[in-house]
């Protein structure tokens, strides 16, 4: 019997170590183990008929080499599963990579605002960028506008507890870049801003402007046109004309509202432009004196200019785009148009 035992041990692990598949398994199983006719048990079985010194023996080994075919068998199986995980899991790492076809792009409003930073760079502006969360101070106060202003009214913002805000425009870096460079000064500042503001077509609680700063000796009106209209034939790709309307900022003396002419009527007179011809284009103005002081220059010595371009409203008007709301959306049936 103990020969024969060693003879199952023998054929049985070379049996186990040379199966491919589970199935191969399984039969190598039933022929050693299988519960009726296992080569195995039937010797387990006849143990008990066995004389005392034998059962010792024999007995021993039997189940010693039952739980070691267990053992090999279970780690066969465990072999095989991986190996099949492998296969299924294969990847040749040599193939060249897929393209997708989903590639993303610039946004309308950033492709502008690229355009933009590039025409006033070559005009020799700086780019700067200014906190969306800031002072009351930088906000408001150093722009003239103190808190019993009325001109804050129409500029309601998100306030922190802390007494900061959401900023409500860009003009708000025109003081902090001031006391940073000093004069002579050209700056552009692109940027994000806010207001509390009911959502509609025309209006959002979160858009984009391009304020514009440029501080030195005897700046005057001519030079805010000149550049205004380098601005809007850089945006438009065409000539223009341009008005000047007075207009009211408390951070401007005088203040303007530029117009530029239709351009989907050229000028005629549609429902767009109200039958104007006219277009309302940009705030600005030359910078008032409170605001050079704030920015610690002396009004006698420094002039400048200011405008403050609402850059979601222009891609809008280049892209004819008629609902603010689409701008942020982050919907891409929007965004893949452009
Ligand atoms: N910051 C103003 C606003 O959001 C726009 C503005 C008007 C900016 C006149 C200027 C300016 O720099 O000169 O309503």
């Amino acid at each position: 019997m103990l020969k024969e035992l060693t003879k199952i041990k023998e054929q049985a692990t070379q049996e186990i170590q040379a199966v491919q598949n589970e199935k191969d398994l399984d039969q190598v199983e039933i022929r050693y183990l299988g519960r009726k006719a296992g080569q195995l048990t039937l010797i387990l079985k006849k143990i008990k008929d066995l004389s005392a010194a034998e059962k010792k023996t024999v007995g021993h080994q039997a189940n010693q080499l039952k739980a070691d075919l267990e053992f090999l068998i279970k780690n066969k199986k465990l072999e095989l599963k991986d190996q099949l995980d492998l296969e299924k899991e294969w990847l040749d790492v040599t193939l060249p990579g897929q393209v997708s076809q989903a590639v993303g792009h610039l946004h309308p409003n950033s492709r502008i605002q690229y355009e933009l930073e590039d025409l006033f760079r070559s005009m020799g502006f700086m780019v700067l960028d200014g906190p969306e969360l800031e002072s009351e101070y930088y906000n408001f106060e150093a722009l003239n506008t103190p808190a019993s202003h009325p001109a804050r009214d129409s500029q309601d913002t998100f306030w922190l507890s802390d007494g900061n805000l959401l900023r409500t425009q860009t003009s708000a870096v025109q003081v902090r870049a001031l006391r940073e460079y000093g004069a002579p000064l050209r700056a552009i500042v692109p940027g994000r801003c806010f207001r509390y503001e009911q959502t509609d077509a025309s209006h959002e609680n979160t858009f984009y402007q391009l304020e514009g700063l440029m501080v030195d000796k005897n700046i005057s009106i001519a030079n805010l046109i000149a550049t205004m209209e380098a601005l809007l034939e850089g945006v438009f790709k065409q000539d223009l004309d341009v008005r000047l309307r007075p207009g009211y900022f408390p951070f401007v003396e005088p203040g303007f509202e530029l117009d530029m002419n239709c351009l989907i009527c050229s000028g005629q007179g549609c429902s767009f432009c109200k039958q104007s011809g006219w277009v309302e284009t940009l705030p600005c103005g030359l910078v008032h004196p409170n605001v050079l002081k704030a920015g610690g220059l002396d009004p006698k010595k420094w002039s400048g200019f200011a405008f403050g371009l609402g850059l979601t409203r222009l891609v809008m008007m280049r892209y004819g785009i008629d609902d603010i709301r689409l701008m942020n959306s982050g919907d891409l049936r929007f965004l893949q148009q452009f």
